[in-house]
């Protein structure tokens, strides 16, 4: 068997999509490939102590601190780790043309709806979901796609649909979406990308 793809899993708050792939890793659901690294933006994202947790290294890399030089420290990290695929797992900065191109078709990135609904700057976290109990839409759901440089504007990988419930606030649609579409699709993805990738 070929060797796994190395992975590095970027975050920058609850890390509960880092959960679901430690979990899919755990139970064979991802088998292609190896979370190798967590990254967070964010000293302070609970997504740090899960990876400690779990036994993986991590690594905090600032944009607040680091500014212009920021992309290319992410790319020394990278590199020196030997990592295959990039995957954005609730990861709030955007990333620049130069950074997408030179990792083409290897950052994914989940999304908590059906692009190319409620997506792109300015849609992130609970806005995603408020966007859409204000919309009126009865169906929403997550999207796991390829990162270019357009926000949240990369082929798509996969998608699932959530109802929406007549008494849903953002944070139970949240709350839903995630269980019943990120954390099945995220893994899923993961394992597809990284088994194209090794295969
Ligand atoms: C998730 O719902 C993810 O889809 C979303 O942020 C949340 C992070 O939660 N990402 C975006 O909105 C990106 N545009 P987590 O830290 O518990 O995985």
């Amino acid at each position: 068997m070929s060797e796994k793809a190395k992975i590095a899993v970027l975050v920058s708050g609850g890390g509960t999509n880092l959960q679901a792939l430690i979990d899919a890793e755990k139970s064979g659901i991802i088998s292609s490939g190896e979370i190798k690294l967590v990254i967070s933006n964010n000293e302070g994202a609970y997504a740090l102590q899960r990876a400690k947790k779990a036994g993986i290294t991590s690594v905090v890399c600032s944009k607040k601190i680091l500014g212009d030089g920021f992309e290319d420290t992410l790319i020394e990290i990278l590199e020196d780790n030997g990592i295959d695929l990039i995957v954005l797992a609730g990861f709030m900065c955007i990333l620049s043309e130069k950074f997408t191109s030179r990792y083409a078709n290897r950052i994914i990135n989940v999304h908590p709806s059906l692009i190319p609904s409620f997506c792109g700057k300015g849609f992130y976290g609970l806005k995603v979901h408020e966007a859409a109990l204000d919309y009126g839409v009865k169906v929403t759901g997550a999207t796991v796609h390829f990162v270019n440089e357009i926000p949240d504007g990369g082929k798509i990988i996969m998608q699932k649909a959530v109802y929406i419930k007549d008494d849903d606030t953002p944070e139970t649609l949240q709350r839903r979406v995630m269980e019943e579409a990120e954390w099945k699709i995220l893994p899923m993805s993961v394992e597809k990308v990284s088994k194209e990738i090794k295969g």
